[in-house]
């Protein structure tokens, strides 16, 4: 008996408000849930582990209660256990950890449930889907990163999509209920290469405040693109 074919995954577009303007953003946050977005990223980069330095946990918090759309934090930090309790308690119910960020990543990604948040795991573009065999079991989510970490507005690597479509197959083959997220690059000439890969949450910041139509437009856009893509696949 043939297998049944596995459903797509709902498509979702996440912002980075890595290109947001700070000195508004409480009101940066209001105008991307209004735009339609499905979440909201942050990019906490610590300076060490990329080399850029963002945000605290104090400046999410401060925002937190102005929007309801979930937030996720992705964290480019060298001590992402240290750090993960204060970005649960600033609103974030999704904690991103790199699997090259931590020497006992299922133990992090463990504490991370414990904290009552949900755990996700983002591989570099250099790291291979087999670093995360052993915890696929402990996450909703993959992020495969489609640039090198720390900068917004960067190429998109479309040599990650094999890597992404290798990802969705393991999934599929373990029968488990994970998501696949990309971050980088992605925006209109590169989101269906990224969703027919098999990618379903898809994170655009540059694309987003690019598109000459505004944010709701350029939301809409995206996640037009990408459903085609998979209805294509
Ligand atoms: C890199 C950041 C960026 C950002 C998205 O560390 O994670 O990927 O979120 O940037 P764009 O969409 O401008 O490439």
């Amino acid at each position: 008996m043939p297998e049944a074919p596995v459903a797509p995954r709902p498509i979702e577009i996440v912002p980075s408000v890595l290109p947001a303007d700070f000195s508004r953003l409480g009101e940066e946050c209001v105008a991307l849930e209004e735009a339609g977005v499905d979440r909201i990223q942050w990019d906490v980069m610590d300076g060490r582990f990329v080399p850029n330095l963002t945000f605290g946990p104090d400046v999410i918090g401060s925002v937190r209660d102005l929007v309801s759309v979930p937030f996720e934090a992705h964290l480019m930090v060298e001590e992402p256990d240290a750090l993960a309790a204060r970005y649960v308690d600033a609103g974030c119910s999704m904690l991103i950890i790199h699997a090259e960020s931590t020497r006992h990543l299922h133990r992090s990604l463990a504490a991370v449930a414990d904290l009552g948040a949900r755990p996700a795991v983002a591989l570099n573009p250099s790291t291979p889907v087999e670093a995360v065999r052993h915890v696929l079991d402990l996450v909703e989510m993959v992020l495969v990163m489609t640039v090198n970490p720390g900068f917004g507005g960067q190429d998109y690597i479309s040599t990650m999509e094999p890597k992404v479509a290798e990802l969705r197959q393991l999934v599929i083959a373990e029968g488990l209920d994970v998501d696949i997220e990309v971050d980088g690059g992605i925006g209109p000439a590169t989101i269906a290469g990224a969703a027919g890969a098999g990618a379903n949450i898809l994170v655009a910041g540059s694309a987003l405040y690019r598109d000459p139509e505004g944010l709701a437009h350029a939301v809409s856009d995206l996640r037009t693109r990408a459903e085609a893509a998979i209805t294509d696949s």
